[in-house]
């Protein structure tokens, strides 16, 4: 039990990594604000059963994190919900590619607006509640593809950067309060985000992948639990690769 007693915030928590994310946290013992875009009956009936199998604390709050004032109203309900957070993972994304000459200022803006700006605004927001001195944690999901610079990532790879080079810049920020802060980059997983990418792009990453497959969500996940854990205390500032060797 890794988190016990830890209350966790959680972004994109209906599907994909930040679903593996909540049910290991819960596993591990945490208290859940499962942040999400929309509820849906489908996802309460897991939580529901999630909360009984681990007798555990899961809260659910909706918002757009495309929309400053839901931002701004999905905190005042988390603050309500928990005025102590102690662990902050910032997952949602979403995913865009085509090549440059064909990718609209506004479409650089809204993957900036919820892979960037979204996290800054929120990340910002917690801050005042998070649990200063015990070290408290900030998970950022960026991607390796802020590395690879591939072609037709002329608006979601920068985004990612961006995002890393956050993560170090507040982890000196923060160092003073015992807040650590980190990133995890990952290369493919096996999500609906992959099952939208392009096969060709896919095939790919897949063949400068040494491990010559996907990600599990499982396998990002128990990156942030380790993240989340007091045995990752003395490491921040850094990014996680969970990318099978890429
Ligand atoms: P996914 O598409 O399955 O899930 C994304 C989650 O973000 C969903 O819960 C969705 O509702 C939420 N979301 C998107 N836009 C939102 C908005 N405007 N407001 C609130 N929530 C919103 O994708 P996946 O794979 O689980 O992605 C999670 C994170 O991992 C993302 O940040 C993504 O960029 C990153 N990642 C994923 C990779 C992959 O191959 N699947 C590779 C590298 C990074």
């Amino acid at each position: 039990m890794l988190l016990k007693n830890k209350t966790a915030v959680i972004t994109g928590c209906n599907r994909g990594i930040g679903f593996s994310i909540l049910e290991t946290y819960l596993k591990n013992g945490a208290n859940v604000i499962a942040c999400v875009r929309n509820k849906s009956d489908l996802f309460r009936d897991k939580i529901d059963l999630f909360s009984k199998k681990f007798e555990a604390k899961v809260n659910v709050v909706k918002f757009n994190l495309e929309n400053e004032e839901e931002i701004e109203k999905g905190f005042l309900e988390i603050k309500k919900i928990s005025p102590k957070i102690d662990i902050l993972v910032n997952n949602a994304g979403i995913n865009q590619m085509s090549l440059f000459q064909m990718t609209t200022l506004k479409t650089f803006r809204s993957v900036f607006d919820v892979n960037f700006f979204s996290i800054v605004s929120l990340t910002q927001k917690i801050l005042k509640i998070i649990v200063k001195k015990n070290n408290s944690k900030i998970i950022n999901i960026a991607s390796n593809a802020a590395d690879l610079s591939s072609q037709g990532r002329a608006a979601y790879a920068p985004s990612k950067a961006a995002l890393l080079s956050f993560t170090k810049v507040l982890s000196k920020e923060m160092g003073s309060y015992s807040i650590n802060v980190n990133a995890i980059a990952p290369g493919l997983v096996n999500t609906d985000m992959m099952k939208n990418t392009p096969q060709k792009a896919i095939e790919e990453a897949l063949s400068m992948t040494p491990l010559k497959k996907a990600a599990e969500p499982i396998d990002v996940a128990n990156v942030a639990l380790f993240l989340a854990s007091d045995q990752a205390n003395h490491i921040s500032g850094e990014t996680i690769y969970v990318t099978g060797g890429m």
